[in-house]
């Protein structure tokens, strides 16, 4: 297991764009001691309610849907250019066919009893404070057009930041 460090969440500088949309994250939650990973590149940082959030979208049909709907936390870990192909991997095969990890060689660890990805550098760790799907009627023609033809639609999930690590 490698060794994280807490951090500070005014100390850092990131830019949120090119990390979560270029550089891709990978959530994680728990359900009855089994864990499920999926990469994400659409989400965000901000704030809400004077509490430091992060927002991620996630699609009906995601196995990690049901393990983030049966947790109250769940963790976003964000990588080294190296591991492009993990989250590549991550975001193509599903946890209800195999075993992802594995397949993409990566492993679990914990922070606060949430797991994450070990292999990352940069990690957020969320409480859960609501989801909510984002219905047909929510969303303009356009993008129904563009990503929802198969009726898949995202409930977005807005999470505290409680412990933001890095290594
Ligand atoms: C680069 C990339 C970004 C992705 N971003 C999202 C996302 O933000 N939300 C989502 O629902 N699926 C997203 N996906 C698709 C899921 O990661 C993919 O369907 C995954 O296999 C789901 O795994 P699961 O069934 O084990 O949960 C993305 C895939 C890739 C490759």
């Amino acid at each position: 297991m490698h060794t994280f460090q807490p951090f500070p969440i005014g100390s850092i500088e990131i830019n949120p764009f090119k990390l979560i949309g270029q550089q891709w994250g990978a959530v994680t939650a728990e359900k009855d001691g089994k864990y499920n990973t999926m990469t994400v590149s659409w989400g965000g940082m901000g704030v809400l309610w004077n509490k430091n959030v992060a927002t991620i979208y996630i699609r009906e049909s995601r196995y990690t849907k049901e393990f983030l709907d049966a947790s109250d936390k769940f963790s976003i870990t964000f990588f080294d250019d190296k591991y492009r192909s993990s989250l590549k991997y991550l975001g193509a095969v599903s946890g209800r066919n195999e075993d992802k990890l594995a397949g993409a060689r990566l492993h679990i660890n914990q922070d606060m009893n949430v797991p994450f990805i070990d292999e990352g550098n940069f990690v957020l760790i969320c409480k859960k404070l609501f989801s909510v799907p984002i219905t047909k009627e929510d969303i303009p023609d356009k993008f129904l057009e563009d990503f929802y033809k198969d009726g898949d639609y995202h409930t977005m999930y807005v999470g505290e930041i409680v412990d933001l690590l890095a290594r």
